[in-house]
C-alpha cells in the first residue's frame, strides 16, 4: 500500500497499549513493535547477570542483542538469540525494566534501534516516548490512559492467568510506583505529545476502543 504512515502509541503501564497496537497493526497490515519488551529484555539481562550499577549496565550494552521473532503467529522478544518472551513478563522484570529505562545510555541504545525499524514506515510502535522522542513526526499519535485501579485489575488478571498468585494491593502499589517513575524520570519521561489524541479506555470495551482507533487511522489515511 502506498502512503504508509508511522503510528506512535504511548501511555501508562497496563492500559492495554500492546493489545490495541497489535490489533491496529493487523488492521493496517503494518509491523508491530513492542518497545516495552526491549526495555524488559535489557532488565532481564541485568537481573541474570547481577548488574545493578548504571556504569556496569552501560558497559554491557554492546553485548546485548535484542530481536523479535514470530512464534505461532505471536511476536516474541529475543535476548541474544534466546526467546525470553515469558521471562520478561514477570513483575520483577517489569520493575527492573522501569529502573534501567532511566539510564540515558540505555534509552539512546534502544531509541536508535527503534528509529531504524521505522525507516520504511508502515509501523505501529508502542511505549512511553514514541510520539515525543522516537518518532516526533509520526503521522498518527495516540496517548492511552485508564485509571490506576482499572489498570491494576487488568494486570492482576493477567498475572493470575499466568499462574502467579498476586495480591491486588501490591499490584496497585506497583502500578502507582511505576507511573511515578515513568512520568518523573529525567530522561524522556512519559508525557503526552502535543499532537497526540488521548483515548481514556477506563470504561470502554475493547471493541469500542478499536472502533474509535480504526476510525482515526482510516481518517488519517484518507487525507494522505
Ligand atoms: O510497557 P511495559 O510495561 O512493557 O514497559 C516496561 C518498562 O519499560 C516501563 O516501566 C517503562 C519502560 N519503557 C520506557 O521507558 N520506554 C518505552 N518506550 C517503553 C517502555
Amino acid at each position: 500500500m502506498p502512503n504508509k504512515i508511522i503510528i506512535a502509541i504511548d501511555g501508562y503501564s497496563s492500559c492495554g497499549k500492546s493489545t490495541i497496537a497489535k490489533a491496529l497493526a493487523k488492521y493496517a497490515g503494518y509491523t508491530y513493535v513492542d518497545t516495552g519488551a526491549m526495555y524488559r529484555a535489557i532488565g532481564l539481562y541485568t537481573l541474570r547477570n547481577g548488574l545493578t550499577a548504571p556504569a556496569d549496565i552501560i558497559a554491557a550494552l554492546p553485548k546485548i542483542q535484542i530481536g523479535f521473532i514470530l512464534t505461532d503467529g505471536a511476536q516474541h522478544v529475543t535476548l541474544n538469540g534466546e526467546d525470553v518472551e515469558s521471562q520478561i513478563r514477570t513483575l520483577e522484570a517489569g520493575n527492573r525494566a522501569s529502573e534501567i529505562s532511566q539510564i540515558k545510555e540505555v534509552r539512546a541504545f534502544l531509541v536508535a534501534q527503534q528509529q531504524k525499524m521505522g525507516d520504511q514506515k508502515g509501523i505501529v510502535m508502542d511505549g512511553r516516548d514514541i510520539g515525543t522522542v522516537v518518532f516526533p513526526k509520526a503521522e498518527l499519535k495516540l496517548f492511552l490512559t485508564a485509571s490506576p485501579e482499572v489498570r491494576a485489575q487488568r494486570r492482576f488478571d493477567e498475572l493470575v492467568e499466568k499462574g502467579e498468585k498476586p495480591n491486588f494491593d501490591d499490584v496497585l502499589k506497583d502500578v502507582n510506583e511505576r507511573d511515578y517513575r515513568d512520568t518523573h524520570r529525567a530522561e524522556s519521561p512519559l508525557r503526552q505529545a502535543e499532537d497526540a489524541i488521548v483515548v481514556d479506555n477506563s470504561h470502554m470495551t475493547r471493541e469500542e476502543q478499536m472502533q474509535v482507533i480504526y476510525g482515526l487511522f482510516d481518517q488519517k489515511i484518507s487525507k494522505l
